[in-house]
């Protein structure tokens, strides 16, 4: 059958790691899809930059806008990051020129996911993110695919595996926050900017899709309450310890109708975990995703939440799919039936 051809911008911990997925795993993932997936070109900002890959196979592209442009490209994978910039003119180029778009880059769909699912569905191409949620958990193909014939109560989890590396090694070491920083950094946790990470904005950007999914609504990042973790420090972590609690950065949003109308609420904040819960159980860069729903009841996704093969095996997942074929609307249900949310309104409901 004729291959899948991919074009990769970015080639970071993520892009890196896809390559190595597809080159490791290339027979396998061959059977599975169907045929083959083959990498025809890629691009970074620095050329000449060891990856540890071997990029000899592939055309290289100065501007990745030019992949949009190739008529030997089917789908491209965008693995550069930033809301805006170079991978959103890329995101909306791809689509608009009628290829198909993989992305980990949740902060540009929590952001542009509206108008990007749209434009894929107008042109009739996948649009699919499944490793811009919590790194390799299939959080949106469980969501969006496993639980489907659930009314959603609620989602929360542990969406940031750089603030679960902080603070559980923090928990186990007393350790200093700025050194587990940059060890989480060096482990290819972290995003280009860690106060992403440590303010709680990715776990927001993380939360604004799920909520998405899960309750039908569009996505309002700008309505997600978020506070993060650098105030945190190794006394309020002992404290907690003493107390039979663990601190973590948890994401929450359900969606309830009270008198006041149907309301989402969304928040990240840090909180205390009673230590025989599920959730504080997870260490280093783990993440855990529960979903409540009305017939299945509650299901709790866990594995490896950042770095490079979990992330990989995501972007590589959704690629298997396109290559079979499966095409389901970007936010679960087509852009048009997505109803507003109402702003999170904690004053109004939660503390009344
Ligand atoms: P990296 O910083 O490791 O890699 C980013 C890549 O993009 C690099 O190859 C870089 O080039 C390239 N790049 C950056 N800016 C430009 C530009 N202006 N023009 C051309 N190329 C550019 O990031 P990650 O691989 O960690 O992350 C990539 C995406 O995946 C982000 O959206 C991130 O949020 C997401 N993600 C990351 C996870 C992780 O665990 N790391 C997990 C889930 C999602 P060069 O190498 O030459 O500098
Ligand atoms: N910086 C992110 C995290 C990467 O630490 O969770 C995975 O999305």
């Amino acid at each position: 059958a004729d291959s899948l051809r991919i074009a990769l911008a970015g080639l970071g911990t993520v892009g890196a790691g896809v390559i190595r997925v597809l080159t490791e795993n290339g027979d396998l993932i061959a059977r599975r899809a169907g045929r083959p997936i083959e990498i025809v070109a890629v691009n970074a900002r620095d050329r000449s930059k060891d990856r540890g890959v071997d990029l000899s196979g592939y055309a290289w592209e100065d501007d990745m806008a030019a992949f949009a442009d190739r008529d030997d490209v089917d789908v491209v994978v965008e693995l550069v990051g930033g809301s805006d910039g170079p991978a959103l003119a890329l995101a909306r180029k791809t689509l608009a020129g009628g290829k198909g778009l993989v992305t980990a880059n949740k902060a540009m769909i929590a952001h542009h996911g509206m108008e990007l699912a749209e434009a894929a569905e107008q042109a009739g191409v996948p649009l699919r993110y499944e490793a811009a949620v919590a790194g390799g958990i299939p959080a949106i193909k469980g969501l969006g695919e496993g639980a489907a014939a659930n009314r959603i109560e609620r989602i929360y989890g542990i969406l940031n595996g750089t603030c679960n590396y902080i603070l559980s090694q923090m928990e186990g070491s007393g350790a200093d926050f700025a050194d587990v920083l940059k060890d989480a950094q060096e482990l290819g946790y972290a995003e280009a900017d860690p106060t992403f990470d440590v303010e709680g904005v990715d776990a927001a950007h993380k939360l604004a899709i799920l909520a998405s999914l899960a309750f039908g609504t569009r996505i309002d990042f700008g309505a997600v309450d978020c506070s993060g973790i650098s105030a945190i420090r190794a006394a309020d972590i002992a404290q907690a310890d003493q107390l039979g609690f663990v601190i973590r950065l948890i994401g929450l949003a359900d969606c309830t109708t009270d008198e006041l109308g149907p309301r989402l609420f969304q928040r990240v904040a840090p909180c205390l975990v009673a230590k025989d819960h599920a959730l504080a159980g997870p260490k280093g860069p783990t993440n855990a995703v529960v979903i409540e729903g009305d017939h299945v009841g509650q299901l709790l996704l866990q594995g490896a939440g950042a770095g490079m093969g979990p992330t990989a095996s995501a972007v590589v997942a959704d690629l298997i799919d396109i290559a079979r074929g499966f095409n389901p609307p970007p936010l679960g249900l087509p852009a048009a039936m997505l109803q507003p949310s109402t702003p999170a309104d904690p004053a109004g409901r939660r503390n009344r």
